[in-house]
């Protein structure tokens, strides 16, 4: 099968490296803006659209745009469509899904959920025999590589970042990573697999980027490590989300997650608790899930066609969780603990619903974090 490649950064690159392992995938031509890159690359578009003989496109530029038009212009030109593109997919995965079927096409994107981790393919494999009770995880390589870097070498947040951007792991703007932006996508996409429905990005997100390594270190006294957690769960057709840092005790699996490794976590009846865990981020186990998709549109491998077609609404009151918010300043409210750590007061909550927790830091708001029930 000969296919192309827009983007030819981490990702793409490392498409082209595994590619060039196998007999059955050629990359005919790269789409770059710096032509020196490589010497298939080109910067007109069209070259790869008109060319016949590309019967797949792999999508790994990032952004919205002009991602969205050239995956979309792929699909209509009968182009199969393989992305690694987080952000825009979970934007137009309802148009891509449509336009692909329309034009008897596939589009695929393991790779955008999990890295390297067939994360996805699991949800749906799980999903094809029940329904799914819960998913939760460590969705997000730099920060979690961040974290844990924190924790165990007692380094700074800052230069741990920018290990993690030398690493490759973080996005171009790295806030999509410690504001959330990317774990929010990613349980968007989670949720659509695991679910049947397209939701949107209303359910809280609370950044990562104000743990201290005072917080790290006040929080291992207590016997917890601090985890970046997106998660959702479903009670008819209303749904809980959200994406913010949670606390395990020290010997959970998830606090035992390092570097940029992922975890994510799929509940449902006759499977109980599956964990598929990996490395959630970096070009080789990236690109392995890309080429995984290409292999399976070659061969025609399909779990069961996607459909994304139900309705949820989100509810802010549909379960009451704990929380602990760090202010310098004490909050007006009923705790079930308050406990000072030098100049840092630790509130701790009693069972509170998110609306009852959006109230709470809505003034007074420095560092959230919900206390894991797993
Ligand atoms: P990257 O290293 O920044 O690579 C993107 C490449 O695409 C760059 O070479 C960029 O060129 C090029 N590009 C951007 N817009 C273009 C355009 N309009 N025309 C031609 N070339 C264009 O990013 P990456 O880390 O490979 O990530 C790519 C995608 O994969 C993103 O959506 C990301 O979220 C996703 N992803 C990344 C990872 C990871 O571990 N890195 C893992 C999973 C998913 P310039 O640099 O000149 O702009
Ligand atoms: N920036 C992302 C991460 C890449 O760190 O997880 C993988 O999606």
């Amino acid at each position: 099968m000969k296919i192309a490649i827009l983007g030819f950064g981490t990702v793409g690159s490392g498409v082209y490296e595994i590619a060039k392992t196998l007999k059955n995938i050629e990359v005919k031509k790269v789409l770059e803006k710096d032509l020196s890159k490589i010497n298939i690359a080109t910067n007109n578009y069209d070259e790869i659209i008109n060319d016949k003989e590309i019967e797949l496109v792999v999508e790994c530029m990032g952004g919205l745009h002009p991602a969205y038009e050239f995956i979309m212009k792929a699909l209509q030109n009968k182009k199969s469509v393989v992305s690694a593109n987080k952000a825009v997919i979970a934007k137009y995965l309802d148009e891509f899904l449509k336009t692909a079927k329309e034009n008897n096409v596939e589009f695929r994107f393991e790779a955008s959920v999990g890295g390297g981790i067939p994360c996805l393919a699991g949800i749906q494999k799980i999903h094809r025999i029940e329904n799914i009770d819960k998913f939760y995880g460590i969705f997000n390589g730099t920060s979690n590589f961040i974290l844990d870097n924190m924790y165990r070498f007692e380094n700074e947040f800052v230069t741990s970042l920018k290990t993690a951007q030398k690493l490759g792991y973080a996005e171009a703007d790295p806030s999509a990573d410690i504001d959330g932006y990317d774990v929010t996508n990613k349980v968007i996409i989670s949720f659509a697999l695991a679910y049947d429905g397209f939701i949107k990005n209303e359910f809280p997100c609370f950044t990562m980027k104000n743990i201290t390594k005072e917080d790290i270190l006040y929080f291992k006294k207590q016997g917890f490590v601090a985890k970046y957690i997106g998660e959702a769960t479903t009670k008819g057709n209303k749904y809980e989300a959200s994406v913010m840092l949670n606390l395990f005790p020290i010997n959970a699996l998830e606090a035992n997650v390092l570097s940029n490794y992922n975890i994510v976590t799929v509940q449902s009846h006759t499977m109980g608790e599956v964990k598929f865990y990996g490395q959630g981020a970096g070009k080789l186990p990236t690109a392995n899930a890309i080429i995984q998709d290409i292999l399976d549109i070659q061969e025609k491998i399909s779990f069961n066609p996607i459909s994304i077609e139900k309705k949820y609404t989100y509810s802010p009151n549909l379960f009451k969780h704990k929380y602990v918010i760090r202010t310098n300043e004490k909050l007006k409210g009923d705790f079930e603990k308050l406990d000072k750590d030098g100049n840092n007061l630790y509130h701790y909550t009693k069972e509170i619903t998110q609306v009852d927790l959006l109230k709470l830091v809505e003034e007074n708001y420095y560092l959230v974090v919900k206390l894991s029930e797993y």
